[in-house]
């Protein structure tokens, strides 16, 4: 299988003071070994022999300490593998993130993801601690609009519903009318339409998944210049390239990119989507066109499968590390705090989407759909 050398744990970055008299216990010695020789077992693949000797301790360190303090780990498919196949204990996209955060039984919960999942883990169990290792774990999407721009655009077309992204902060969702996600936002789109009794929706801020979305409804979409900094770098010269290169391959994109790349695919879906059909296609050779750990993360899943590698690297995701999700336990940090006015009008949008039925298997984008016109808000 091919490899890049981002899968090293070299993504550190400023997480406080250390404890150096606790770090120097975190040695690769035989405990570890014995107790991590499993976990490594999953991830060989797809990291190196040397490699694992750096990582053992933390994992090792991190899932002693998750037990003694009540505390769950919700992973993201973005995670490096280490934190995803070893120190995880749910993972998924962001759909299932948030209706499993909405059933976590700990006490503690550490996000391993971006800043807007952890509030939304916040929104849905409020008396909950939860926790993201690195504050600073952001989403360009989330960073292009705000609650005032929401609630603007409502006053702008007060009878169309505003469905936004998850990808989002909680004073957008306590704006909007309900959320989506890329596993069920035509679901979503639709059933607003029905319920709100009109033919326009107002999808967003992502304005590829909007086109996207667009292109797979009849319902007239209405949306927002933002744009997820890791899909919207693809093209379909890129597919083209990828065909001519490697002959046969399989093309698996995300919605959050340009409707160009979606049809010169073979599939277009979530993460989780991108994951199932892996699975149940089990092509020869493939290449996953979304932020780089997913390819390590399903090949883990699917060995024989041939991974090529294009990918783009998700600054904010690779924010998150063994070592800070290690100190996130040792000293609960970083609380994520959501004030109760925006976290209750917010937790209403997130309900809505969780209610509405949940489909056998994740959304996909029909890609032979024609590009429709989508205007700006
Ligand atoms: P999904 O996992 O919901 O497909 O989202 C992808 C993403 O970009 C999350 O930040
Ligand atoms: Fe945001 Fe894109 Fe990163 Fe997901 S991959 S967190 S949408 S910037």
């Amino acid at each position: 299988m091919d490899r890049m050398d981002w899968t090293r744990p070299n993504w550190h970055c400023d997480s406080g003071p250390a404890d150096t008299s606790a770090d120097a216990a975190l040695v690769y010695d035989d405990d570890v070994k014995a107790e991590t020789d499993h976990l490594y077992e999953r991830v060989k693949d797809v990291i190196l022999p040397d490699e694992w000797p750096l990582h053992a301790p933390l994992i090792a360190a991190i899932n002693r300490l998750k037990k003694e303090r009540g505390t769950i780990i919700l992973a993201h498919n973005y995670m490096t593998p280490e934190i995803f196949n070893c120190v995880g204990d749910l993972s998924g996209d962001s759909l299932a993130l948030a209706r499993m955060a909405a059933d976590v039984e700990e006490d503690i919960i550490v996000q391993a993801g971006v800043h807007f999942m952890a509030e939304t883990a916040k929104i849905m169990c409020p008396d909950k601690t939860v926790l993201i290792p690195d504050m600073r774990a952001g989403c360009s999407l989330a960073e292009s609009i705000t609650g005032e721009d929401v609630a603007a655009i409502k006053a702008k077309y007060p009878d169309y519903p505003i469905v936004t992204y998850v990808n989002t902060s909680a004073a957008v969702k306590a704006e909007a009318d309900v959320c989506c996600t890329s596993g069920n936002a035509v679901q979503v789109v639709e059933w607003a339409a029905k319920e709100w009794g009109t033919d326009t929706v107002i999808l967003i801020p992502d304005e590829f998944l909007a086109r996207n979305v667009a292109a797979n409804t009849d319902i007239r979409i209405l949306t927002w210049k933002g744009a997820c900094e890791v899909h919207e770098r693809f093209t379909a010269e890129d597919v083209e390239a990828l065909r001519e290169g490697h002959p046969g391959v399989v093309v698996l994109t995300h919605p959050e990119s340009p409707v160009d790349v979606v049809r010169a695919a073979d599939y277009a879906g979530s993460t989780a989507g991108m994951a199932a059909w892996v699975k149940n296609n089990r092509p020869a050779k493939v290449v996953l066109l979304t932020e780089c750990s997913m390819s390590d993360n399903v090949a883990v899943e699917n060995p024989g499968v041939k991974f090529v590698r294009p990918c783009n690297l998700c600054p904010h995701m690779k924010r998150i590390t063994l070592q800070n999700i290690y100190d996130a336990l040792r000293y609960n940090r970083h609380e994520v705090e959501v004030d109760e006015t925006t976290a209750a009008r917010a937790r209403i949008s997130i309900q809505r989407m969780l209610d509405l039925p949940k489909p056998d298997s994740p959304a996909q984008f029909d890609k032979d759909r024609a590009p429709v016109e989508v205007e700006l808000v």
